[in-house]
């Protein structure tokens, strides 16, 4: 099926090439303009009469033109594996206990870690697929995935076993897997967290290195999980593997999580919501990406992270899900995307740059995917919507009319005739 080859045409192309990009169309619109796709990849985009007197021999993709095409989104922060439900939690919640109280108590992370021990490799497959399809739905091509719900080498080991699984298959979303190394300390452990530390640092990191089983490795530092001290000779021990690094950093507290992203060059530092004007400037000189997750400063009733602040400091910023059974309990970057621009204030380029290239970008997928250009593949995202203003703002429903991974239908109405 990738190798099909067809023209789109769409009244509206939102391409995100920054070779486009204006001061004042910073999202590098095409107004009726054509993409035409070769073997899964892009290989032309431009005004409408332009790519048809260049690709007049291609077959057209439905007898009308799309409103509105975009890059299929890509969702830059997902704890995707996880099975089993925390509902009791939630309601505990809602009745005014706290999230860092529950998981001292023995709930939060951990209960999601006796479900994914006791889960079968083919439980978390089903649920895993159901629920890139579901992502797949709303507009998501592309989707990072952590483990850190196992908790011991088994149990990470079963969960990125699962995410190799998915990414072998081209009709869910593309899956880039992420080793969340240090996530909460399992029970069994917690008389001497050094030691925990030590064997993920010596033993489980290495190993899931030499399978490949996971591109980034990330740590959540925060007070009621992982010191600067505790996480940094495991992430340095990723670098030294070849992988990237992630950081959980400043949900609850600034405990200097931005500073250590940015010593160690990490591709993202997530969360934010606490963090200082220095770490900000340590992250913009650095390059490291904020990622924003709205979904779950708005779950636990937080402040959103200082926008303007990271803004001034010039720090790009990505917009994901953190879709998770305890503090993100959805699978929607389109809700992630809403809340940013209501929320946080994000402008509308700012929330499809952060959903789409900017993501890409904190993924080491720069220029393959999150882009409507030449030589990206063709993940594109046909919207029922007139405008990538709206864009943010339907809450709670899929507006994706059909929705393309290298050029094959994942989800939506297939737009391609039968034959
Ligand atoms: O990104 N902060 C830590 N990890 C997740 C929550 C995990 C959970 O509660 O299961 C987050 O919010
Ligand atoms: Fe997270």
């Amino acid at each position: 099926m990738s190798t099909r080859s067809f023209v789109l045409f769409a009244r509206r192309i939102v391409t995100c090439d920054p070779a486009r990009a204006t001061e004042t169309d910073p999202l590098g619109v095409i107004e009726d303009g054509g993409i035409a796709v070769e073997g899964g990849v892009i290989v032309d985009v431009g005004p409408r009469e332009d790519v048809r007197a260049r690709r007049g021999t291609l077959p057209v993709v439905s007898g009308e033109p799309a409103s509105l095409v975009t890059p299929g989104l890509v969702d830059a922060h997902t704890h995707a594996p996880w099975v089993g439900s925390r509902d009791a939690e939630y309601a505990l919640r809602l009745a005014g206990a706290g999230y860092e109280a529950i998981a001292a108590a023995g709930g939060g992370i951990v209960a999601s870690m006796r479900a994914v021990r006791a889960a079968s490799p083919d439980e978390i497959d089903r649920t895993l697929s159901a629920r890139l399809r579901r992502m797949a739905s709303l507009g998501v091509t592309t989707v990072e995935a952590k483990s850190g719900y196992g908790l011991d080498e088994a149990g990470e080991t079963k969960q990125l076993e699962a995410l190799e699984r998915a990414a072998g298959r081209l009709d869910l979303p593309r899956v880039v897997p992420t080793f969340l190394a240090l996530h909460a300390i399992p029970p069994e452990a917690r008389a001497d967290r050094a030691a925990y530390i030590e064997a993920v640092r010596e033993r489980t990191l290495p190993a899931i290195a030499a399978r490949r089983l996971a591109r980034f490795v990330d740590v959540y530092v925060d007070r009621s999980a992982f010191s600067v001290d505790e996480a940094r000779p495991v992430l340095s021990r990723a670098k030294m593997l070849g992988l990237g690094v992630r950081v959980h950093a400043g949900q609850f507290a600034d405990v200097g999580g931005a500073e250590l992203a940015a010593e160690l060059g990490a591709a993202s530092a997530d969360h934010l919501e606490q963090v200082s004007p220095e770490g900000a400037r340590a992250l913009a000189a650095a390059g490291v990406r904020a990622v924003l997750l709205p979904v779950a400063s708005f779950t636990l009733r937080q402040d959103p992270p200082p926008i303007a602040v990271l803004r001034a400091a010039g720090v790009r910023l990505v917009v994901a899900s953190d879709a998770n059974p305890g503090t993100a309990p959805t699978e929607s970057l389109p809700l992630a995307l809403a809340l940013a621009a209501r929320m946080y204030g994000l402008t509308v380029p700012e929330v499809i740059l952060g959903a789409t290239r900017e993501a890409a970008a904190s993924l080491g997928l720069a220029d393959v995917v999150g882009v409507v250009r030449p030589d990206a593949r063709a993940d594109l995202v046909a919207w029922d919507l007139p405008h990538e203003n709206a864009l943010v703002q339907p809450w709670g429903v899929s507006r994706a009319l059909f929705v393309l991974r290298d050029g094959a239908p994942i989800a939506g109405e297939t737009p391609f005739s039968p034959g």
